[in-house]
């Protein structure tokens, strides 16, 4: 009886203490439209909406013409279907909504707080190329798990 007790209370206190933290658990929204997958996850990883603010995203998806030294035009359907879904679940008022000067996820102040540790050479590495490419080091990216449990940075 006592064990059983012990058990079930062990049970619960362990997995409420490894529980990830929420706040860097983005998680990718369930109604990511075709279109995303389709035209923005092309060149890089379909980034998380909850990686930027509202405004970032709504900046990025008007000078698509203009995007970080390419062209990533869109058909005007496409763009507002884009547009929507990213401005639905943008950054709310957690960390992530702090403003990018060019609205990249890469300027932010949270960008550079929680990459602190990352010494200079290691973003230059041939397996990495750029910030921009997080799944060379957060092997989740594509479910918006940035947990520092999953973070291998390659050789
Ligand atoms: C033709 C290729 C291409 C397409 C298509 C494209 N991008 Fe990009 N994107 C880039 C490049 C190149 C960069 C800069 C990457 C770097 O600095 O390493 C970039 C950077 C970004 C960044 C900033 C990353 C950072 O540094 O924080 C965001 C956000 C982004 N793209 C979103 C989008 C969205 C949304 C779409 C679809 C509407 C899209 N991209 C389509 C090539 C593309
Ligand atoms: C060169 C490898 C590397 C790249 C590329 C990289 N990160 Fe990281 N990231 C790390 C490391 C290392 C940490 C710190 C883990 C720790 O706290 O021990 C980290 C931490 C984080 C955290 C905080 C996690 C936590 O649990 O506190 C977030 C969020 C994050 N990164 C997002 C991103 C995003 C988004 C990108 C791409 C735009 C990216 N990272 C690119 C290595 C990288």
């Amino acid at each position: 009886m006592h064990n059983i007790t012990r058990l079930l209370l062990s049970g619960c206190c362990a997995a409420l203490l490894s529980a990830p933290a929420l706040a860097d658990n983005i998680g990718m929204p369930g109604n990511m439209p075709k279109s995303y997958a389709a035209e923005c996850a092309s060149c890089h990883i379909p980034y998380a909406p909850g990686l930027l603010p509202s405004k970032s995203w709504l900046g990025i998806m008007h000078s698509l013409d203009k995007h970080y030294g390419t062209d990533a035009s869109l058909d005007p359907k496409s763009v507002a279907e884009i547009s929507a879904w990213l401005n639905q679940h943008a950054a709310g008022s957690r960390k992530f909504a702090e403003p990018s000067p060019d609205n990249r996820i890469t300027s932010s102040a949270w960008f550079a707080r929680k990459h602190r540790e990352v010494g200079k050479e290691v973003w230059l590495r041939a397996s990495v190329k750029s910030r921009a490419n997080c799944a060379a080091c957060h092997r989740q990216t594509d479910k918006g798990d940035f947990d520092e449990d999953n973070v291998r940075i390659p050789k």
